[in-house]
């Protein structure tokens, strides 16, 4: 395989310009890559990264290559790729970069195969395809894998399946539902190097999964669509991190939020934050645009196809594309589905009515849009720089399993952000400071 595999590498230029607009907003992975350059905390690290390749990532790679390492990256989703700033990456970066908007799913496991084929000393994950297909080759559960990386995998020896995962001193992983994909396998034993879960730092979900996903899966949205929000009926399915972010925006666009829960705690959050709640099988009845972000299966389902109006719009911004049954409604409709604009499938139903289905079902923000602003990937992705020269120093002493990011290197993230920002907050006098740590002092 060449070490390259992209669209077009004439739009580098481009690509180069946008990842410079992104740069701009992002002060605190900018002091992190200044301090690499000079320090080098990763040189001579092979860093395997399947992250979505948008212009926050490309900054993110010229980080920890400044930093020193050999980087690979690749798609972490078939759709996600900004095919220019691939261009970018390869034509001026020189970081091989295997990733192609649109890709088949036997391109996006041959991208993958790149990744593992670079033998990497370190893992950088979205959504924790690479690690499980690194785990299920060395395991030889064939099976498991996609069946054109299983041929190649089940070509090497032994020897060198082994030798694949003996290299790897540790990842880090980026999202909620591949950090749930992780702690799976601790729980089973298959984890076969320490994980540092950068979605589980403050300065990650809180800004990147509430703020991020939630204006840039309105984005995708109104980019797919062009429908306006004010006035209508929109059903926000799974209140954790990303719904409250997806639920607010959709407020402030106008439209009337209802949301589906299946924890009565988030149910309750969502009822006291002002919002009508209730299951799928009614909300199904009354919304005009339907959005998962719950990281589960099926949550939209059979059922409640059959009970949508004409014209309802169906999106998903949860990691995989297993959040709406898809199948399901091929087998309710008449013959194929019209892309009636880009990113939006009408499917026709038996009985006549038009469902529209964006992007395939897949991350609707990073599908029809750019994914997050710069500006909060900002702070996840000086969570990643940071968690891999973290690694990069601690891996021997770590054990197999899922890490949170350390609360300093958290607190430290904030504290960069705020100076950034030009914000400035209070400090403790010695009084507070006494008064906060005794128990003496009371009524
Ligand atoms: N689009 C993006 O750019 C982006 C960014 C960050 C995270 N994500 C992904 O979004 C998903 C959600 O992430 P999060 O951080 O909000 O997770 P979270 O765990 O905070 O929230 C998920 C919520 O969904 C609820 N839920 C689960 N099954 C449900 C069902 N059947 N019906 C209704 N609600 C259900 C859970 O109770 C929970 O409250 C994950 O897959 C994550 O990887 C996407």
């Amino acid at each position: 395989m060449s070490n390259y595999d992209i669209k077009d590498i004439n739009q580098a230029e481009g690509g180069r310009r946008r990842m410079d607009w992104a740069e701009r907003e992002m002060p605190v992975l900018r002091q992190i890559r200044e301090r690499f350059k000079k320090e080098k905390p990763l040189k001579g690290l092979r860093v395997s990264a399947c992250l979505h390749v948008t212009t926050e990532t490309a900054n993110l790679m010229v980080a920890l290559q400044e930093g020193g390492a050999d980087i690979v990256l690749t798609a972490s989703n078939p759709l996600s790729t900004q095919d220019d700033v691939a261009a970018a990456l390869v034509n001026q970066f020189e970081i091989p970069t295997f990733a192609i908007k649109g890709e088949d799913k036997v391109t996006y496991f041959k991208h993958i195969r790149a990744a593992l084929e670079h033998k990497p000393h370190m893992t950088m994950d979205d959504g924790a395809d690479l690690v499980s297909s690194l785990f299920f080759i060395e395991m030889g559960r064939f099976e498991k894998l996609e069946p054109s990386l299983a041929s190649w995998a089940k070509g090497l020896s032994d020897d060198e399946r082994k030798e694949m995962l003996k290299g790897v001193i540790g990842g880090t992983e980026e999202t909620t539902t591949g950090v749930i994909r992780l702690k799976a396998m601790e729980k089973d034993n298959v984890l076969k190097f320490p994980v540092i879960a950068v979605n589980d730092a403050l300065t990650k979900h809180l800004f990147d999964n509430r703020y991020g996903t939630g204006q840039s899966t309105i984005d995708g949205i109104i980019r797919a669509t062009n429908v306006l929000l004010a006035g209508k009926n929109f059903v926000v399915s799974g209140y954790g991190w990303c719904g409250r972010g997806l639920a607010s925006r959709a407020r402030g666009m106008g439209a009337q939020v209802i949301v589906t829960e299946i924890d009565p705690m988030k149910a309750l959050e969502a009822v006291m934050d002002g919002y009508q709640v209730m299951p799928m099988a009614d909300a199904s009845k009354l919304g005009d645009f339907f959005c998962t972000v719950t990281g589960d299966l099926n949550v939209i389902d059979e059922a409640h196809f059959k009970a949508m109006k004409d014209g309802a719009i169906v999106a998903n911004s949860g990691h995989f594309n297993v959040e709406i049954n898809i199948p399901a409604l091929e087998k309710m409709s008449k013959g194929k589905p019209e892309l009636v604009r880009p990113f939006v499938e009408q499917y026709t139903t038996k009985d006549g009515r038009k469902i529209n289905i964006l992007g395939e079902g897949r991350l609707i923000n990073l599908a029809s849009a750019e994914g997050h602003p710069a500006s909060v990937m900002d702070m996840s992705f000086a969570n990643q720089a940071l968690s891999a020269e973290y690694m990069a120093k601690n891996a021997a002493t770590l054990e197999k399993k899922v890490y949170s990011v350390p609360t300093d290197i958290d607190n430290e993230i904030a504290r960069l952000k705020l100076e950034a920002m030009g914000v400035k907050i209070d400090t403790l006098t010695a009084e507070q400071e006494h008064y906060l740590n005794s128990w003496e002092e009371g009524t």
